[in-house]
């Protein structure tokens, strides 16, 4: 990370990480989908320990979960500091990435071959991630409709 990633504060900017964050599972969820895929949302996005300038950050995208047209894809990042050889988890990031064709609208994904335990904690704790966002949207909807409050 180079000067222009830096905070007010001389450590790397929260936003500079999420951008990279955004790219890798730009990536991954397009290997995967064989498709163009945008970002539909940032599920979730953790600051571990603060990013030092001049530090060198390896960012590990998988595919976690794969539904119909959405996929979650889980970022590990790591920095790496070049003068000691020491790496650290730094950030953890969770994005849904829609597949899309050529007019934007969203496309079939294939299916995730899971093969190994690991692999299925992950898309398990997907679905659960998934499925938490979907009771949190239909709550928030209900109370909004409980008040006489307007929709989105
Ligand atoms: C993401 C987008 C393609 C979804 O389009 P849509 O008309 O809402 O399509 P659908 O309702 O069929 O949803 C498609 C999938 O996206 C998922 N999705 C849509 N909005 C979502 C959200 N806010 N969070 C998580 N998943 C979402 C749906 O669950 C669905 O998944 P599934 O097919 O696997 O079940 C559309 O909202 C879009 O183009 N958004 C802008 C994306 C973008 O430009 N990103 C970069 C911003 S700078």
């Amino acid at each position: 990370m180079g000067p222009t990633d830096a905070n007010v504060n001389g450590a790397v900017h929260g936003g500079a990480v999420m951008r990279l964050c955004d790219e890798a599972a730009g990536i991954a969820g397009a290997r995967h989908a064989g498709h163009m895929v945008v970002t539909a949302a940032m599920a979730r996005m953790t600051f571990l320990l603060p990013i030092r300038i001049g530090q060198l950050l390896t960012f590990r995208a998988s595919v976690n979960a794969a539904w119909r047209t959405s996929m979650e894809v889980g970022v590990r990042v790591e920095a790496e500091d070049l003068a000691t050889g020491t790496a650290r988890h730094t950030n953890s990031a969770y994005l849904t990435m829609v597949a899309v064709d050529a007019q934007g609208r969203p496309a079939q994904v294939p299916p995730l071959l899971v093969e190994d335990d690991e692999g299925r904690r992950r898309e398990r704790e997907a679905q659960l991630r998934r499925s938490g966002a979907l009771n949190e949207r239909e709550a928030i909807l209900a109370e909004r409709a409980a008040r006489g409050e307007p929709l989105p």
